[in-house]
C-alpha cells in the first residue's frame, strides 16, 4: 500500500473546540505531512475513509456521552451492514469534560469503538482534552500530534 502523506481530520463539534485543535494541528504540523485536510463531519459519509490517508478523528462529547450533532450522520453511517474500513489507520483526539466522569470523552471513545469493529487500525493511545483542566487545548493537540505523526507516518 502506499504510504499515506495526507493527514485527514475529522471534526465532530458542538461550540468549535474540536475545530480551533484541528486548524492548530494544520499549521503545527504542516511539515510533516504533504497535506493536511480538515473536514467537519457535517454531511461526510463513510467514503470519506476512501483513499491512501492517515485518520484523525477529532471529535468532542455532548449529550450524555453522545457524540455531537455534526457527526451523528457520519456515526451512523459507519453502523451500515456490510461496510469494512480494514487498511484504514487512524488516531483519536477526544474532548470532553471530566465534570462528566461516567462519560469522559465518550464521543471520541464512540468512535474507536466502531473504527476498530469494522477492521481499520488505531495507531496510539487516544488523546483526551480535558475542558475543566487544558487551558491551551490547541497547543497540547498539536504537540501530540507530532509525536503522534512520527509513529505513525513509517
Ligand atoms: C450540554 C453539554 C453536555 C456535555 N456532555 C459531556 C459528556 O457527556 N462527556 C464529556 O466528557 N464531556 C461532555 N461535555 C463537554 C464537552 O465535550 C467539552 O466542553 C468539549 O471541549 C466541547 O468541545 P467542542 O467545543 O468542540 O464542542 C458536555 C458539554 C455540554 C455543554
Amino acid at each position: 500500500m502506499q504510504t499515506p502523506r495526507t493527514l485527514r481530520i475529522l471534526v465532530g463539534t458542538v461550540t468549535s473546540t474540536a475545530e480551533y485543535v484541528a486548524q492548530a494541528i494544520e499549521l503545527d504540523c504542516a511539515d510533516l505531512v504533504d497535506q493536511i485536510d480538515v473536514r467537519l463531519m457535517d454531511d461526510l459519509d463513510p467514503s470519506v475513509f476512501e483513499g491512501a490517508a492517515l485518520y484523525l478523528i477529532c471529535t468532542s462529547t455532548f449529550g450524555e456521552g453522545d457524540v455531537p450533532d455534526n457527526a451523528r450522520s457520519l456515526y451512523d453511517a459507519l453502523n451500515r451492514p456490510g461496510l469494512r474500513l480494514d487498511g484504514v489507520r487512524y488516531g483519536v483526539i477526544a474532548l470532553g469534560d471530566s465534570k462528566y466522569p461516567q462519560t469522559f470523552c465518550n464521543g471520541g471513545r464512540r468512535f474507536d469503538e466502531r473504527l476498530t469493529a469494522l477492521g481499520a487500525t488505531r495507531v496510539g493511545e487516544l488523546l483526551c482534552l480535558d475542558a475543566s483542566t487544558e487551558l491551551e487545548p490547541e497547543a497540547r493537540g498539536a504537540a501530540w500530534c507530532r509525536t503522534w505523526l512520527a509513529e505513525a507516518l513509517p
